[in-house]
């Protein structure tokens, strides 16, 4: 880990227009910098650097950061290697932090086993090309597949001996520990003791990480007509979760941000063959379903995904299933159906590379229009097939996060299925207020304070040694359920992060006889805690805590502090907050010159509180309202009267909190 110290002396000496400069032509224009981003195709320059502020940002498509997230994204560097990147531009050497106990047994339990998976990727690569077996076996095998000698190298291609513990002896004789070996499943312990190769008779698929390190092995027989299974991969482990890893990821990711498309395919061998056609921007989930963790993995360098199916029937079925979490999470996804009997593989070994893409491009299809269409096509003239292929296009449709992409859908397929628009927008919208509404947490029991909530599943909130696992593993973190709060949460962390350190109030208490100095993030905190409200968003609170402890220290500046933060989901966060197009609530963009935000404070984060814990209040009159229809025709009158009590003291208590909020800014400004 790189000590705190040097990260601020790497971020202090790391100006962002030297930074940029090194990729981007930038002009002067007034106070600011402008330039193409390099990011996205941009046309007229929407990349702006301010040197004030020492952050860059795309005004097009939202890119930017301080000089760190600016590396890391143009180099495709996680958030220590960028730092490690700048250090050696301005030559500062990198002091590297003291591992706590619990920080260095966890590190060296997942670097002992990346050290074996290295030593056996070496080890299985040595076999393939040297040992007699391996030639005769492993390398005969590729080599009638088709695979060239160059791209057999690139991806480490392997063998491993069929012989019952050669790897193990090996391993042994080089001096590393049985555990290691048995942890990453490179050998299979018995309870005798014994232990024997996974992966004998198989040729070997090394996995990389985005990083590029040897995470787990697929290893297949050589023999169609085999007994066991086709593959045999690694077990799960401390560094090899499946569904946060794609195969060819580490291979293909340059050639992703370039084409701003990833190719997806089913198995290794596709991935492999596309690659030697010239067509490197492809991916393989491995032949199981995408999940969320892989997705994510791709979205950092792409939106738009291309999902190549064999054209058979199972294969077109298969396909219509894996694809709603790709839609979910918002991306463009686009199909192409390869010809009867092909896979990507196949068709790679007959095509060249302009054959390949000239089929891509000619065959392309968008998924709702694929789908609308084959669905169409089955259905024919039969009116209850076609109602039922209408309401199934609805909800994928219903799916899509985006607004106007949806409506785009909507139109488009409102002519294909031959309905009007309306009908299709009603519908689609009445799935989605019913998902929003099962979306909502339930309400637990209700009680009278307003700071009472229903608990979300936590984020796990990421500190420091997530920090550490994150450089090692690029675990991508999995979904947090969104607070419906989240918004009002966001405007107070921005006012944090701005302005934490500055004073706020100021003034004599006559009930306690003292001076009253209340800092930015010192009243958020304890007028959130007089009221019992905790901030839901784990990110969020950990922001607000600890700007309220350091912002007690001289020389805080809380911009600088959440800037320079080793967490770098924070430090992202923060660079966001820092930008001055990034406005939050209504209130807020009626100051609609922003040079007066900070004069006006004392207004701004009272008035932002309150709409946090008005927002509390009105979700609980929503949930007594839902209550109250629902028991309406129960006759259960006790229960009536108790909801329409609740009822009447949450809106009493909205209007206490409108009078206290007037009275608060009044009093002490
Ligand atoms: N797979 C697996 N275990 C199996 C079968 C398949 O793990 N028993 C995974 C592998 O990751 C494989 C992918 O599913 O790459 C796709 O399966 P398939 O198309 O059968 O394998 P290919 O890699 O395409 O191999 P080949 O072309 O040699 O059949
Ligand atoms: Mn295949």
């Amino acid at each position: 880990m790189i000590d705190q110290p040097t990260i601020d002396r790497i971020l202090d000496v790391a100006n962002i227009v030297d930074v940029v400069s090194d990729f981007v032509t930038l002009r002067k224009r007034g106070v600011n910098y402008v330039g193409l981003c390099p990011f996205h195709t941009d046309k007229s320059p929407s990349f702006y650097v301010s040197p004030a502020k020492n952050i860059c940002k795309c005004f097009a498509c939202g890119e930017g950061g301080t000089a760190v997230h600016f590396i890391m994204k143009h180099e495709q560097l996680n958030y220590f290697d960028a730092l490690r990147f700048l250090a050696k531009k301005y030559h500062i050497d990198i002091q590297e932090r003291e591992l706590t106990d619990k920080e260095k047994q966890v590190r060296s339990e997942r670097e002992s086993m990346l050290i074996v998976n290295n030593w056996a990727q070496s080890y299985f690569t040595t076999q393939l090309h040297e040992h007699q077996e391996g030639q005769t076996a492993g390398l005969r095998y590729f080599i009638e597949r088709g695979f060239r000698e160059d791209i057999i190298r690139k991806f480490q291609l392997g063998y491993c001996l069929d012989k019952r513990d050669e790897l193990y002896k090996a391993a042994m004789k080089a001096g590393y520990k049985k555990e290691y070996l048995e942890k990453t499943g490179l050998v299979i312990v018995y309870e005798n003791g014994k232990a024997n190769d996974r992966f004998r008779g198989r040729v070997i698929f090394p996995v990389h990480t985005l990083s590029g390190k040897v995470v787990a092995f697929g290893g297949r027989v050589l023999k169609k007509d085999e007994k066991t299974a086709k593959y045999v991969n690694s077990p799960e482990s401390e560094i090899y979760r499946k569904s946060y890893e794609l195969y060819g990821i580490y291979f293909a990711k340059q050639a992703i941000v370039k084409a701003d498309r990833c190719f997806l395919v089913e198995g290794y061998t596709d991935v492999i063959s596309m690659h030697q056609a010239g067509i490197e921007n492809v991916v393989s989930s491995s032949g199981t379903a995408l999940t969320q963790g892989q997705i994510r993995l791709i979205k950092r360098f792409t939106n738009n995904i291309t999902v190549l199916y064999d054209g058979d029937a199972a294969g077109i079925k298969a396909a219509l299933r894996g694809i709603d979490l790709l839609l979910e999470e918002g991306m463009n996804v686009k199909v192409v159906l390869l010809p009867d009997g092909e896979d990507p593989d196949s068709f790679a070994r007959k095509h060249n590379a302009s054959q390949f893409s000239g089929f891509i491009q000619e065959k392309e299809t968008d998924f709702i229009r694929f789908k609308t269409k084959l669905l169409l096509d089955e259905a024919g003239y039969d009116p209850i097939k076609r109602s039922a292929l209408i309401s199934d296009i609805i909800r994928t449709i219903a799916i899509i996060p985006d607004n106007i992409i949806r409506s785009v859908y909507i139109r488009e397929c409102s002519t294909m299925l031959e309905i009007e628009e309306q009908v299709l927008l009603n519908e689609t919208n009445k799935i989605r207020l019913s998902q929003n509404e099962k979306k909502q947490p339930q309400p637990q029991q209700v009680n009278s304070s307003p700071a009472t909530v229903p608990p979300y599943p936590e984020e796990q909130i990421v500190t420091e040694t997530a920090g550490a696992q994150q450089q090692e593993g690029e675990a991508v973190q999995a979904a947090p359920v969104r607070s419906p709060f989240e918004v009002y949460e966001l405007a107070l962390i921005r006012y944090i992060v701005r302005y934490g350190e500055q004073i706020l109030f100021d003034y004599f208490d006559e009930e306690l006889q003292q001076q009253i100095t209340m800092k930015v993030a010192e009243y958020i905190y304890f007028d959130l805690q007089r009221d019992d409200i905790e901030i839901k968003t784990p990110l969020f609170k950990h922001i607000l805590d600890e700007a309220a402890t350091k912002c007690k220290e001289n020389g805080f500046i809380a911009n600088r502090f959440f800037l320079a933060h080793p967490n770098s989901r924070v430090s992202q966060l923060a660079a966001n907050l820092m930008s001055e197009k990034y406005q939050l609530s209504k209130y807020h963009t009626k100051f609609k010159d922003l040079e007066t935000e900070e004069s006006k404070l004392p207004q701004l984060v009272p008035h932002e509180i309150f709409a946090l814990k008005n927002a509390y209040i009105q979700y609980r009159i929503k949930e007594i309202l839902i209550k109250m229809k629902e028991i309406q025709h129960s006759g259960d009158m006790e229960k009536a009267f108790d909801l329409q009590r609740q009822f009447l003291k949450l809106n009493e208590m909205k209007d206490v909190l409108s009078k206290e909020l007037g009275e608060r800014i009044v009093l002490k400004m």
